[in-house]
């Protein structure tokens, strides 16, 4: 059975206590999803939101955690904090964090790990730029970031796991991967997943897409058969935007 789809928002560094009101709203538009529904908030804003949301199905989940459970490490958050804050998810090796602080994936690893030790859904962010897929690396960089990523980690482990293949040239750039390339990446990510962890995991394991999703994409992107949700950043700043994604999510 094909695993249940996950409509999850990035909202990355924006957003403030005024924008809990944000949930309410989603809540109204869709007090029942029909699908998974997680927004990663900045991590100060995970335990009031989770407070806003009650029992309604909308998870929570971090954008990044550190690989030890705690420590002298200034500024860092641990796994078991944003568990303890009331997430269920974190987000790992973002091409954000792969850039500008220079992660990379025995890093990303380990975090995952962590994540999983606290009891978190590790979402692995994997994905080429530009240069790389012209320069034919795609496979080659993708498929390497998927190994470094999950090394060591056991198909119970993995099949609880989220992997997003977001392109980095799609990423806020308004461009989109065609269904054609999107279909390709996802079909080749699960083959390497049924390559080391076989086939049950690989078809368990949920691919999402990522990179300017967009109520206007997201029906094309989501019916495709190896694509299981979003995870969408700007359009999901936007209670309206992103109950259009959640609801094409469904189809
Ligand atoms: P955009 O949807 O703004 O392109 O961001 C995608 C993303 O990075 C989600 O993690």
């Amino acid at each position: 059975m094909a695993p249940r789809k996950l409509a999850a928002g990035n909202w990355k560094m924006n957003g403030d206590l005024a924008a809990l009101s944000q949930i309410d709203a989603l809540i109204t538009a869709r007090p029942d999803p029909g699908c998974d529904v997680l927004i990663c908030p900045p991590a100060l804003l995970i335990q009031p939101m989770k407070a806003r949301i009650g029992a309604h199905p909308i998870a929570l989940g971090g954008q990044d955690c550190h690989a030890r459970a705690f420590g002298a490490h200034t500024g860092d958050i641990a796994a078991v904090q944003l568990k303890d804050a009331g997430a269920d998810y974190v987000i790992l090796g973002h091409s954000e964090r792969r850039e500008y602080h220079k992660e990379f994936d025995v890093l990303v690893n380990a975090k995952a790990k962590a994540a999983l030790t606290a009891g978190l859904k590790p979402i692995v962010c994997v994905g080429e730029t530009l240069a790389q897929r012209e320069g034919g690396q795609t496979d080659k960089i993708v498929g390497d970031q998927i190994a470094g990523s999950l090394a060591g980690l056991d198909n119970n482990q993995l099949k609880d796991m989220v992997i997003a293949y977001e392109p980095v040239w799609a990423i806020g750039t308004g461009k989109t991967a065609t269904p054609e390339q999107a279909q390709e990446m996802h079909a080749f990510i699960r083959s390497e997943i049924t390559e080391s962890h076989g086939e049950d995991v690989a078809k368990a394991i949920r691919i999402q897409y990522g990179g300017s999703v967009k109520p206007a994409n997201a029906r094309e992107l989501l019916s495709l058969p190896d694509v299981d949700g979003a995870l969408v950043g700007g359009a999901s700043l936007e209670v309206r935007s992103f109950t259009e994604i959640i609801t094409n999510t469904l189809n």
